[in-house]
C-alpha cells in the first residue's frame, strides 16, 4: 500500500530527473542523521543533493565521503559550495546562498528550499573551512541502478528520503539486496529522513522490515519534527 503522501512515478521523474532543479539548502535535519550514524571514522555513499548532505558528513568527523544523485545540478551546488567555503567568510557564504535562490545563478535552483535552520552555523562554517579540501567524487545514477556503478565498500549509506517519492516495498527490497555486496560489517543505510508523520503512512514498510530481518534489522529515530529510518545489517 502506497502513503498517501507518495507520487506516482511520472510527478516523481517531473521532480527528480537527469537535469532537474537543486536544492540549494537541505531541508532535511541533518543533525539528527548525524546524531543517529555517528559517522566519525566512516566511509559514507551519500545522496548529493544540495551539498550539505557530504558537508554535515565532513563535519561530523566522516573519512571517505562519495556522493551520488540523479541530477548534474546537484553536483553544480555541492562544488559552488565547496568553492565558496574555501574562499569565502560565512556572511558573504550565506549572501551567496540566498542570491543562487533567487534566481542569479546559471543553473536552475528549487527557489522554495533556502532555510537558515539548515545552514551550516558560523562555528560549523568555521570548522568545514579546515576540514573541506576538494570536490567529492560524484556519480550521477539513479538510487536504484547506483549498485551498478559501485567498486568498493562503504559503513553508511545516505539516502534521503527518495523511496518515498516512489515507494513499492519489492523496489526497496531489491535496492537493498542489491547493496549487500557494498556493506562493510555493520553497515547502515539511512532510508529516509523527512516528517515522521509520511513514512508512518507506509504499510509497505513492514513488508520489508520482516523481509530483511534475516539479515538486518529497521530502526525508526525521531525528534520533534523528522524521523529517520535507519536499516542496519547484523
Ligand atoms: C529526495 S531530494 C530531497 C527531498 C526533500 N528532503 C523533500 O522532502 O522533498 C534529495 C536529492 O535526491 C535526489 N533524487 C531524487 N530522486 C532520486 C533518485 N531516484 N535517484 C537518485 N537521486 C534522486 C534529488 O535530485 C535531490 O538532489
Amino acid at each position: 500500500m502506497k502513503s498517501k503522501y507518495s507520487l506516482n512515478k511520472e510527478t516523481a521523474a517531473e521532480l527528480f530527473n537527469k537535469n532537474s532543479p537543486a536544492y540549494v539548502i537541505s531541508n532535511e535535519d541533518l543533525r539528527l542523521v548525524m546524531n543517529t550514524v555517528k559517522p566519525n571514522g566512516k566511509d559514507v555513499l551519500t545522496v548529493a543533493g544540495s551539498g550539505d548532505q557530504p558537508l554535515f558528513f565532513q563535519l561530523a568527523g566522516a573519512k571517505i565521503i562519495d556522493t551520488f544523485d540523479i541530477s548534474i545540478n546537484s553536483k553544480r551546488m555541492m562544488n559552488v559550495k565547496v568553492a565558496a567555503i574555501k574562499s569565502l567568510n560565512y556572511d558573504d557564504y550565506y549572501d551567496v546562498m540566498k542570491s543562487i535562490a533567487g534566481g542569479s545563478a546559471d543553473f536552475p535552483v528549487k527557489k522554495t528550499y533556502l532555510s537558515s535552520y539548515y545552514m551550516p552555523l558560523k562555528s560549523e562554517y568555521m570548522a568545514l573551512k579546515e576540514k573541506v579540501n576538494k570536490p567529492y567524487n560524484f556519480i550521477q545514477s539513479d538510487l536504484y541502478s547506483l549498485y551498478k556503478n559501485l567498486n568498493k565498500k562503504y559503513d553508511i549509506f545516505y539516502f534521503s528520503n527518495i523511496i518515498q517519492y516512489d515507494f513499492e516495498a519489492k523496489k526497496i527490497i531489491g535496492l537493498l539486496n542489491n547493496l549487500r555486496p557494498f556493506m562493510n560489517n555493520n553497515a547502515l543505510i539511512v532510508l529516509y529522513v523527512a516528517p515522521y508523520f509520511i513514512m508512518e503512512e507506509i504499510e509497505g514498510f513492514r513488508k520489508i522490515q520482516s523481509y530483511v530481518k534475516k539479515w538486518a534489522g529497521v530502526n525508526f529515530v525521531r525528534n520533534s519534527s523528522q524521523m529517520t529510518c535507519v536499516v542496519k545489517s547484523l
